[in-house]
């Protein structure tokens, strides 16, 4: 990434001339243009301590009218912060849920809700939210940044930078001015300061007060992400005291500067060898009868504790990752590899696939492939797709990119949790020799009902496998898509 600084700078002045359409510094959308001055340099997760990730989920493939996926994260010493996303998920969820109605709609709306930690330091902790929502075959993204206090132990919103009413319209003045001459697409005076307008706001490294709008509140919905960067010695006289400590901690000397940001998930070399189960072989599925238990979604707050459970079991599982959750607790993917278990991908923010462009498709397999990599120095070739919902493109994208495409064909439905006993009998009762059975990490009734389900298969006389050791010899191919084990759909690969 540090290559392309020079050059992206040139990138940046070629989008500023038709407006305001700044890049972003979105992972799953956009590309990271350094110079940028609005650019926040965000905090890898993975050097936080104590960080887990929650997860709401809605919709599946075989019911349900909607998509929902909504992660942010968990600081062990910052309980209102959780809190405080936790409501603001609820919230979101709700609002989309009134605009999304009930109705089947084909594709289907889609609300998608991921994380930046856009500060983390002993003075302040900001967690960045970027919702994706799709409605009417179009999608729009907004963000919003929540404030920790760790001195006071409170959550405030990002208007808590800034030191009351009059300092906020003053502020207004001064992001109306960084408009000045930027093109006539933003309505300047829509800036007022006044109800959410400013619910996104951190400092980039120089200490300078970056306000993000969210897409369509001042321009043209095609622009795309609106940001200023107020600079720091206009910004600070209008700063709350917290506000102060936090763009202090923010702004990074010339030491800081040298270091340039924080170590990349994204920056591994490509040719990682192939993930595989360290186990992989000891069983063999011509003979035996053999299923594959996955566990999607993570990994998430109970990850640990199904590991461990698996471990005294010496049962080998596979995990179908989502990037952002494996790039924030890479300790968790080095115990699954280390532990003989398999790790797959599930894309970067569990975005449905099938309704992305195949570019935006690559994006999203190729940085889980890194932050996987990056984590246990193995690159996975199986993705499990969001919702399993697969396209063309994403067949395409998989044949090119080295990926075979697994699904399921046994559904514990555990997905909005649900009580353990029932997930535990349908992942017991649909097994059969070759079964890919789907479970979820993110869901504690999940977790508790593994032994039972385990106990029950194993007293049929079921070996538990990784899923390429369904396959055996004739292993999984790029391209093609797996939904069973069983022979009929290894003589008929669907592509
Ligand atoms: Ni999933």
């Amino acid at each position: 990434m540090h290559k392309t600084r020079f050059f992206s700078g040139i990138a940046l002045l070629a989008l500023s001339t038709g407006g305001c359409g700044l890049a972003a510094a979105s992972p799953e959308r956009d590309v990271l243009v350094p110079a940028e001055p609005t650019l926040i340099d965000f905090v890898d997760p993975a050097t936080v301590p104590g960080l887990t990730t929650e997860t709401i989920t809605e919709g599946h493939a075989t019911r349900g009218s909607r998509y929902v996926h909504i992660t942010y994260p968990e600081l062990s010493g910052a309980p209102a912060l959780g809190r405080a996303l936790r409501e603001q998920a609820q919230r979101e969820l709700g609002d989309f849920r009134a605009r999304a109605g009930g109705e089947p709609a084909d594709p289907r709306p889609e609300l998608n809700v991921d994380w930046q930690l856009a500060a983390a330091s002993p003075q302040a902790i900001a967690v960045r939210l970027r919702s994706g929502e799709y409605l009417r075959a179009s999608w729009e993204n907004a963000t919003r940044t929540l404030w920790y206090d760790p001195s006071t132990g409170r959550t405030t919103g990002s208007t808590g930078l800034v030191a009351g009413g009059d300092a906020l319209r003053r502020l207004a003045e001064l992001v109306k001015e960084q408009f000045a001459g930027r093109g006539a697409q933003v309505e300047r005076s829509e800036v007022t300061g006044g109800g959410d307008q400013f619910d996104s706001m951190a400092f980039n490294r120089e200490g300078d007060l970056v306000v993000e709008f969210d897409d369509c509140q001042l321009a043209p919905c095609q622009l795309g992400r609106v940001a200023v960067a107020v600079p720091a010695k206009r910004a600070t006289p209008l700063l709350s005291a917290f506000g102060r400590r936090a763009q202090q901690a923010a702004a990074k000397g010339p030491a800081g500067r040298r270091g340039g940001p924080a170590a990349s998930p994204f920056a591994v070399p490509p040719r990682s060898p192939e993930a595989t189960s360290s186990r992989a072989g000891t069983v063999d599925c011509a003979v035996a009868k053999c299923v594959a238990l996955t566990f999607d979604d993570g990994p998430g707050p109970y990850t640990a504790e199904l590991l461990d459970l698996l471990k005294r079991e010496q049962v080998r599982a596979t995990f179908f990752v989502v990037g952002g959750n494996a790039a924030a607790q890479p300790g968790l993917l080095r115990r699954m590899s280390d532990e003989g278990h398999l790790v797959g991908n599930h894309s970067w923010s569990h975005t449905d696939l099938s309704k992305q462009g195949n570019p935006k498709i690559a994006d999203s397999l190729e940085r889980t492939r890194s932050a996987v990599a990056t984590a246990i120095g193995q690159a996975p070739t199986l993705v499990r797709p969001p919702y399993g919902a697969v396209s063309k493109g994403l067949r395409n994208v998989a044949r090119e990119k080295g990926y075979a495409l697994v699904t399921w064909d046994v559904d514990a439905m555990d997905q909005q949790g649900g009580a353990t006993p029932d997930i535990a009998d349908r992942g017991v009762r649909g097994a059969h020799p070759g079964a890919i059975i789907l479970l979820h990490d993110i869901h504690r009734e999940s977790v508790a009902a593994v032994p039972d389900i385990l106990k029950r298969l194993r007293g049929k006389g079921y070996s538990f496998v990784t899923v390429p050791e369904l396959y055996g010899p004739a292993g999984m191919q790029a391209g093609r898509l797996y939904r069973s084990g069983s022979e009929p759909s290894r003589k008929q690969p669907l592509t």
